[in-house]
This record gives structure tokens, sequence and C-alpha cells, in this order.
């Protein structure tokens, strides 16, 4: 069987495995290349497939030499169908870290559950008996909440008012205008109980109660901010409601966790096309032309590109860590730089259909989003038969 790439929307229904394992290759191979890190040993990454939390648990395991358990919710292969890329990513990483004698172990379900939460507990006390680091990395579109049973759908809407902007389609390269409507109450209570930090905090106590966390752990959860341009859709809409909730958890485990002498941060990282922020109308025509201007200055970065920087440069450089005055990490600075924003806001009002191949970086952006489900890497044989390719890991 030949697997090629079937767009729908922002999604792709197929994935390939063998590029999965050249994406998992490259991160390693990048985080190798830079040199250890003096980061902790034992690991737990929730989120751990695809993205953000992917590229965590590469750094910790590849930068540190640290045993990882990796949780997320993916697809294994099925009759007539690949699995989603996170699950042939997490195979990948698997074999490799086991070919590095590293430990690594996975689970696949829900993490909001109560179950998942037992299980990987479980794990860690039968296998790793403390953890020293939590990387909190979910991007999901809805939260089964635990306790009432209630299924829970986030929205990306503005909140107050309707708003309307340019967006591009990146498959087709064509700018339009888009209009979101406003969100109401339940839109936004909706999203901060799915993408705020109830699940983070219940994960961090039930982790504390169980003894699981080690004296002076510490756990990262991932936010955004992004400029004036998407604050509407963005930082001051639903998603933006949540990610406050998220920040402000951050605290209070922090303070739930003072007797082991734990503490919480939020890390503000760079805008990057991976498969949450694709669905997110006026983003994609906004990092079409972040990805020109920072290429451009040479200070382009993707997910493993941060997150090393993140552990290297940050969290783990032996010095103080530098906060910003709302005690977060950021890790956008390069994204936020003036220079960087003043440009992209002159090219958002010259870019139309006709000149945003010429002013932004659509290219870059289709390779990144072909990339996220294994395709267009170099050195894959993608005209060979995919059958055999697909590994069959310890994924529970
Ligand atoms: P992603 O979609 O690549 O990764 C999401 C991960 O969550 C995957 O491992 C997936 O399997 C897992 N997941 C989703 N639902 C789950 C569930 N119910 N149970 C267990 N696992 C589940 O997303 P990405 O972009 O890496 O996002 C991670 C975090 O980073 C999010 O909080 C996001 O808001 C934040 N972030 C993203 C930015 C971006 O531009 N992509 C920028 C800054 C922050
Ligand atoms: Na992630």
């Amino acid at each position: 069987m030949i697997i090629e790439p079937r767009m729908r929307g922002f999604i792709c229904l197929t994935s390939h495995p063998k590029g999965c394992e050249q994406n998992v290759k490259n991160q390693i191979a990048y985080i190798k290349s830079k040199g250890t890190i003096n980061g902790p040993k034992r690991v737990l990454v929730i989120g751990a497939s695809t993205g953000f939390g992917l590229a965590s648990r590469i750094t910790s395991a590849f930068g540190s030499n640290a045993s990882t358990i990796g949780v997320f919710f993916e697809k294994p292969p099925s009759e007539g169908k690949t699995a989603s890329p996170g699950w042939y990513n997490s195979a990948a990483f698997e074999n490799e870290a086991k070919q590095a004698g590293l430990y690594a172990k996975s689970i696949n379900g829900d993490a909001f559950s109560n179950e998942v939460k037992e299980q990987t507990l479980a794990m860690i006390k039968e296998d790793l008996g403390q953890i020293d680091l939590v990387i909190y990395s979910l991007a999901s579109p809805v939260r089964m909440h635990p306790t009432t049973g209630v299924l829970h759908r986030s929205t990306l809407k503005p909140i107050g008012g309707t708003f309307t902007n340019k967006t591009v389609d990146f498959h087709t390269g064509k700018v339009s205008d888009v209009s979101i409507e406003p969100a109401n109450e339940e839109d936004i209570a909706n999203t901060v109980t799915v993408m705020g930090g109830e699940d983070w905090a219940m994960w961090m106590k039930a982790l504390k109660d169980g003894g699981l966390l080690a004296d002076g752990a510490q756990t990262v959860a991932y936010s955004y901010i992004g400029p004036s341009l998407t604050e509407a859709v963005y930082r001051k809409g639903t998603i933006g409601s949540a990610k406050d909730h998220l920040e402000a958890t951050a605290f209070e485990i922090t303070d739930a966790l003072k007797s082991i002498n734990g503490k919480a941060y939020v890390s503000v990282n760079k805008a990057l096309v991976t498969q949450a922020s694709s669905a997110i109308p006026v983003i994609p025509l906004y990092i079409s032309l972040l990805y020109k201007i920072m290429k451009e200055e040479g200070i382009h970065e993707g997910c493993i590109e941060q997150i090393q920087r993140l552990y290297a440069d940050r969290l783990f450089s032996g010095e103080a860590l530098p906060l910003d005055d709302k005690g977060r990490i950021r890790i956008d600075d390069w994204e936020m730089r003036e220079d960087v924003q003043a440009k992209i806001a002159t090219l958002w009002e010259e870019a139309s259909t006709e000149t945003l191949v010429a002013l932004g970086d659509l290219a870059g952006y289709k390779q990144d989003f072909l990339n996220l489900f294994g395709f267009g890497f170099e050195g894959v044989d993608y005209l060979a038969d995919a059958n055999e390719m697909v590994q069959v890991p310890s994924i529970q």
C-alpha cells in the first residue's frame, strides 16, 4: 500500500508511518546536536504525541537522558486505515528511546478521565517511583468532565462582538474576510472547562496525594499570547479566557505543592503550525507572515527548537528563571520582537490572494502542515510499500 495525503480542511485523513518516524528522528538529531541539558531524569508528559508535547518528550529523553512516560489520545492503525500521526510518532519515539537504553512507556487514552490518571499513577509507582517534571501539553476540542460526566466543547470565538478580519485557506492560498460571531457565556465557560487549568490541577493533586512527586518537582503548561492582530479571536476570545484560567492555575498549583517545594509554571510559546492552531481562523495568515519574517531574520523556530531553548536557556540553565510581570516564562520573545511585529502589521495590510505568495511563507506553512502527518520529509521513500513500515510498539 502506498500512502498519500488525503486533506479534508484542517485535517489530513491519512498519515505516513515512515515519515512520522523521520520527523521524530530529525527532532532527536537536533536535540543531540545541541548538547546535554542538565534537566530532570523522570518526566511525565501529558499530550506527548505531537506538537510541543512530543518536542518536550524528545528534549527530556535525548537532551537529559530522562525516563519518560507519555500520555496521549491517538488512533492506532486499523483495517485499511492508517493510525493518527501521534500514534506513529510515539511508536517511533519508543523505538528510538529503547535503542538508546532509555526507559519510555506510553498510555493511550483520555487524559481527562480518572481511569487514565489512575493507570498513569500506577505506572509511575511501579516503574519510576516518583516524577521530577510534569509537562502539561494537551490541546483538545472536548472534555468529558470526570465528576459530572458532562461533555464540554471548546469554541474559538471572540467575546463581546463579531470579529471580522482576513484569513487564508492555506491549501489554495485564497485570502478572504472571515466574520466570527461572538461567544455567549456558555461558550466561554465550556472553553475554560476544556482548555483551562482544572484538569492540570487535578493531575498535580493526584500525583501529590499519591506521593509520586519528588521534592522540588516542577510542572509546566503551555500558553499563547500573540499580537493585537489576532487578539479578538485568540487572547481576548474564548480560548484566551481558558489561557487566563490556565495561567492563574499555575499559582494555585505552586501553593498546593509547597510542602514538597514544588513549582508550577506557564511557558508562553511561539505560534506554530500544529493540528490545534490550523483550525483557528485568522491565525494561518498570521503564521504565514510570521514565518516569512522570522526566516528572513534567521530566528525561525519549530516546536523542537522552542522546547530546546525553553529547557536549556530557561528552565534548566542553572541561573535564575526570568519571568514576565505575570510570572510567565516567555519563549515567544523572538515572535513578539517589536521589529518583527511591525513588519507583520505592514504586510497584513498588503496581503491578498495575489500578493500573499510573495509576501508570506505559504509554502512553509504547507510544508509544516504536511510534516505534521508524516508527509514531505526528505529521505523517505513515499513510493515504497508502507505496509511493512508499521512498527508494533508497546503502547498500552
Ligand atoms: P497538538 O494538537 O499538537 O498536541 C495535543 C496533544 O494532546 C496530543 O499529544 C494529543 O494526543 C493530546 N490530547 C488531546 N486530547 C487528549 C485527551 N483527551 N487525552 C489525552 N491526550 C490528549 O497541540 P499543540 O499545538 O502542541 O498544543 C499543546 C499546547 O501548547 C496547548 O496548550 C496549546 O494551546 C499550546 N500552544 C500552542 C501553540 C501553537 O501555535 N500551536 C502556541 C503556544 C502554545
Ligand atoms: Na502537544
